[in-house]
């Protein structure tokens, strides 16, 4: 039983949480896109961890770790995380796996994104500035550095000199030096090299042996590079597909697929969001949930709940069952709205648009539920939720065509409602 557990909004949809929860019932857990733009805030054993690359099953004991060719990784940011679990309590030791493909983001890229934002003026995608797109340019451009060439240091030392050398003559005033670059990447080596191995052939024979296998995904569906609200997107494949491109393995290696939404939206950067609410309602939610950036701080936007958004997430991803996450964040509102539509050029449709222009003229069309007075915070059984916020969320499962099988209640690891009879029960057991 091996299933991917991935975002289906715009990202920050509580993933880290429910792949901790999930991930002491499996033997590895598997990255496949993204880098350390992510953010996954897990709290566990009264600790708030906060990983941006190593898969959040590294907080379950035992279970191993495993980061894809998909992934692109920063050594210096990957070298740093292993440091604060290890001083922290969590043994990395050689639970941890890397694509020897995996393509590498050097200190260039970090500079070349800042550049880009700065050159797109008032277009900027408003990106982590972690150098995730120029890494994945370079890969796409085949002329990347990958984890695997580390090995080798005399085509590595090429590499490095003419690609710091091209960055230098593109970014004005910069004057990098290849050595210095090298020399980091040759004292990151030592420490990385005992995690390097070929990811598909790892993952084929952990399932050969029966292991189980969680694939854990970065960002969400609506940043996907394909089939999110591009250009205001990230540069990887954030849903499903990107499991088979970003690991080596075959679709039939996935019996199940669970989309992370929140009750409510959010989105952190630029591009359009049809519910965003820039009131005081928008601001409780800010507040209630935390909405902050993991790993840039950055005030989220906050907004209702877009059905019209995660049935086109479930439809891209094939979605078994939905997680959602911080029901408790609505507490005490007198009302909620759903956006079950979006008016555009005078004409109502529930189908989301492909082109991000329409998206921005979208104006959502909302229903209203009352809310619920006493607190849901905490809650571990579904029929102790309030009878609207079942109501709420029996409406979520109409109107996306879900089942709505998690129930996130709370930040720490055990608020949280498994529903009877749905699928996850049998990913529990
Ligand atoms: P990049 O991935 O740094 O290139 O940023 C591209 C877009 O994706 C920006 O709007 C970021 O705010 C957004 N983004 C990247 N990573 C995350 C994440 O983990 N959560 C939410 N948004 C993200």
């Amino acid at each position: 039983m091996n299933i991917v557990v991935l975002g289906a909004q715009w990202g920050d949809e509580g993933k880290g949480k429910v792949v901790d929860l999930l991930s002491r019932h499996f033997s590895i857990v598997a990255r496949y896109q993204g880098g350390h733009n992510a953010g996954h805030t897990v709290y566990a054993g009264g600790t708030k961890f906060i990983l941006r690359l190593i898969p959040s099953g590294i907080l379950q004991p035992g279970v191993s770790c495993v980061i894809g060719n998909g992934v692109v990784v920063d050594p210096q940011a990957l070298l740093a995380e292993v440091d604060e679990l290890e001083k922290n309590g969590v043994t990395v030791g050689d639970r941890l796996v890397v694509s020897d493909k995996a393509h590498l983001i050097l200190p260039y890229h970090r500079e070349l994104d800042l550049l880009s934002e700065a050159r797109r003026g008032e277009r900027r995608i408003g990106t982590t500035s972690r150098g995730i797109g120029p890494a994945y340019e370079d890969k796409i451009a085949r002329r990347g550095v990958r984890v695997g060439d580390l090995a080798q240091r005399a085509l590595l030392e090429e590499a490095i000199r003419h690609n710091v050398d091209a960055r230098n003559r593109i970014i004005r005033d910069s004057a990098m030096d290849w050595r210095v670059v090298m020399a980091e990447l040759e004292a990151a080596w030592t420490r990385i090299r005992p995690w390097v191995a070929d990811v598909s052939l790892y993952l084929a024979r952990a399932r050969a042996a029966g292991r189980r296998i969680l694939y854990e995904g970065a960002q969400g569906t609506l940043l996907d590079i394909d089939h999110g609200t591009y250009p205001y997107v990230t540069s990887s494949s954030a849903s499903v597909g990107g499991v088979c491109t970003g690991l080596g393995v075959g679709p039939r290696a996935i019996d199940g697929i669970l989309g992370v939404v929140k009750a409510y939206t959010t989105r952190v950067g630029e591009g359009p969001l049809p519910t965003e609410l820039a009131g005081p309602v928008g601001e409780r939610l800010r507040e209630t949930g935390q909405e902050f950036g993991a790993v840039t701080g950055r005030p989220r936007r906050c907004g209702w709940f877009d059905a019209v958004a995660v049935r086109y997430t479930a439809r891209v991803n094939g979605l078994d069952a939905l997680a959602l996450t911080k029901l408790d964040v609505l507490d005490g509102l007198d009302a909620i709205e759903i956006c079950t539509g979006y008016r555009v050029g005078g004409a109502v449709t529930g189908d989301f648009p492909s082109d991000c222009a329409q998206l921005a003229a979208a104006e959502p069309v909302y229903e209203q539920w009352p809310g619920w007075a006493a607190p849901t915070r905490g809650l571990r059984r579904y029929g102790d939720l309030p009878a609207e916020a079942r109501r709420y969320v029996a409406r979520l499962e109409e109107l996306t065509g879900v089942p709505v099988a998690i129930v996130s209640t709370g930040s720490g690891r055990d608020d949280t409602i498994v529903r009877e009879g749905s699928l996850a029960e049998a990913w529990v057991a």
